[in-house]
């Protein structure tokens, strides 16, 4: 039996990437990593926690010895780097916890995973997932490919692009197998509302003001979850090691026009009055350094291995959104407490 460790899977993406693994493949044994920090929440994998070929490790990748130990002793066959600090406000009000967790946190997993290969890498694999942020910027043209310069822009993106440069390294010094993915704005089920869609589909549920950054002309591509998943599965096992993927979904949506999409599939399945939800944007200050455009060019992972997104966004939106009205408790529980302190400071 195959041991995969999976770090960060009490997260949002993570989530669903461990639990398509714990599902879809018997054979793996599935241990994940998570220091449930207040993105991470072991309710999003619910569901999976008691399947024979799945355990949960609560632990710190900032922890060396801890890390190490946890290395010796499994011997781990592959792993799914997914644990990180992921959001861009945090990272510039903190941004030395992006730092220590992505950038440390990172160089103590392929130490420890280097060490523990005793340089037998014979069948391993470190599979990084990173984001289209570490290429900054694009105008109003052209995409990001696999060979698009780094340029990060935010303190998020500069720890991803340095995370990403120390895996690159191990494989050149060390003959480490890895293979990195790249990946586009995601949404779905279980995503922390610290984040656009979430934070906006909480909000107009409780009639709060949408605070839109600058004049909302900020474009993102954005990736269903599951499809991101779907991705990781493929590149995991059928992706080149050393090779790079882009992940997107050739979908890209200028803020503004995301939440007018957002505000009219809520009015419908509220029952809202036709435009009840549009009243409550509201332009705010604009993110320092705010980057203006991402969008991924995926031809290399469709060309190669043949993936493309499941849903189109109306339908991956629609079925967000009746998650969100569907798991009421969830969202209260992840919004109380430290949350409320959070939104004050960050919206006043
Ligand atoms: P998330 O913030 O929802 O989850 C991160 C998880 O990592 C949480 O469960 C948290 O508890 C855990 N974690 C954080 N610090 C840790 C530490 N020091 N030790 C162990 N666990 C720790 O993030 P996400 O949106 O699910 O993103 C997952 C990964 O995908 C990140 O590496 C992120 O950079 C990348 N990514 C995210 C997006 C996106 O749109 N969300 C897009 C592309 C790439
Ligand atoms: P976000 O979900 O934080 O993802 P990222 O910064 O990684 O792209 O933000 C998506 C876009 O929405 C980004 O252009 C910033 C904007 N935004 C707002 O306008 N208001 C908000 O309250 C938030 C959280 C984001």
């Amino acid at each position: 039996m195959k041991k995969i460790l999976i770090t960060g899977g009490a997260g949002f993406i993570g989530s669903h990437v461990v639990r398509l693994f714990v599902t879809k493949y018997p054979n793996y044994h599935i241990f994940n990593l998570d220091a449930l920090t207040y993105a991470g929440n072991l309710e999003n994998i619910k569901d999976i926690e008691s399947a024979d070929n799945y355990t949960f490790v609560k632990g710190d990748i900032k922890d060396i010895p801890f890390i190490n130990s946890l290395f010796a002793e499994h011997q781990f066959d592959g792993v799914i780097h997914l644990a990180a600090e992921s959001h861009v406000d945090r990272s510039i009000t903190n941004p030395n916890a992006f730092i220590e967790t992505n950038v440390l946190g990172t160089a103590n997993l392929l130490n420890a995973f280097r060490d523990s290969c005793n340089h037998n890498f014979e069948g391993k694999l470190f599979y990084h997932v990173s984001t289209d942020e570490v290429y900054g910027s694009l105008g109003k043209t052209g995409l990001f490919t696999e060979t698009t310069p780094y340029d990060p822009q935010s303190p998020y993106a500069a720890s991803k692009a340095a995370s990403d440069h120390f895996v690159r390294a191990y494989g050149n010094t060390y003959k480490l197998p890895f293979v990195i993915s790249n990946c586009s704005n995601n949404y779905g089920a279980n995503q922390f509302p610290e984040k656009l869609i979430p934070l906006f589909i909480n909000n107009i549920k409780n009639s709060k003001s949408l605070p839109v950054y600058g004049d909302g002309q900020y474009t993102r591509d954005w990736l269903f979850v599951e499809d991101h998943a779907t991705a990781i599965d493929l590149i995991f096992h059928k992706g080149k090691v050393t090779e790079t993927y882009n992940i997107g979904g050739f979908n890209e949506w200028t803020n503004l026009d995301l939440i007018h999409l957002l505000c009219k599939q809520l009015d419908e399945k509220l029952g809202n009055i036709k435009g009840t939800s549009e009243k409550l944007i509201t332009f705010v200050k604009d993110r320092a350094g705010h980057d203006r455009r991402y969008a991924i060019d995926a031809t290399k992972l469709n060309k190669e291995l043949g993936w493309k997104p499941s849903v189109t966004f109306e339908e991956g939106l629609s079925k967000t959104i009746d998650w969100y009205l569907e798991n009421e408790d969830w969202l209260k529980s992840v919004t109380s407490g430290a949350y409320k302190e959070y939104y004050e400071k960050m919206y006043g």
